[in-house]
């Protein structure tokens, strides 16, 4: 799969993402809202697998600068997690994360107008959804502006794996919602 947006190519990952991935996982600037602001340290074997891509219910893209052919993006959706306000819609949830050199200049909005709209287009999905931190403003405005609406209440997450426990607020998108 390729996507074009007007300046990025949107496309499967590749082993030359190993770095780049890598990287943008350890940066706990990007990792804090999800709950790792000291970054997430991943296995070589993890990012080795995430690219490589196996399972079917999750699809993994990686996102380029269309002008300069830099990976400065990860993006996606996963059949595989369960959604509690599904109501027997099949549902995915959709995750976006770029590089600080990349954010404030209009390519999550770019990148996720256009994902959502082939994912309505290409599979038989018909709710798409996310549960942002209700402190990252920038994800809030960013699905708010794209159409995706709020549901429900804010959930509060604590694992012995997370490095801070946050509390996420579910947001869902149906096709004649995109903006
Ligand atoms: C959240 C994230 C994807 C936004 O990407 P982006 O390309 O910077 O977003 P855009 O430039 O398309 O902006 C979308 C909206 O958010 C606003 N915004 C962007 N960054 C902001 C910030 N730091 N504070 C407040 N608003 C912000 C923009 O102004 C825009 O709204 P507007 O058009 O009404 O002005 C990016 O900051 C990121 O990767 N963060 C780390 C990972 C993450 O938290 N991912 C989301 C997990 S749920």
């Amino acid at each position: 799969m390729k996507i074009e947006t007007e300046r990025t190519i949107i496309r499967l990952p590749k082993s030359s993402d190993f770095e780049f991935i890598k990287n943008l996982w350890l940066d706990g600037e990007v990792m804090k809202f999800v709950g790792f602001p000291d970054g997430l340290k991943v296995s070589d074997e993890d990012i080795g697998s995430w690219i490589l891509n196996k399972n079917p219910d999750r699809m993994r893209q990686v996102v380029e600068d269309k002008e300069t052919g830099e990976s400065f993006a990860e993006t996606g959706w996963q059949e595989d997690i369960p959604y509690e306000y599904a109501n027997g819609r099949k549902s995915a949830s959709l995750d976006i994360k770029l590089a600080r050199s990349h954010w404030g200049k209009g390519y999550a909005t770019e990148i996720l107008r256009v994902l959502t709209k082939y994912i309505f287009e290409n599979t038989d999905i018909e709710v798409v959804f996310v549960d942002p931190n209700i402190e990252n403003i920038a994800a809030i405005k960013l699905y708010e502006k794209i159409g995706f609406k709020k549901i429900g209440q804010p959930v509060f997450h604590n694992s012995d794996n997370m490095q801070i426990p946050i509390t996420a607020q579910y947001y869902e998108l149906e096709n004649n919602e995109i903006q």
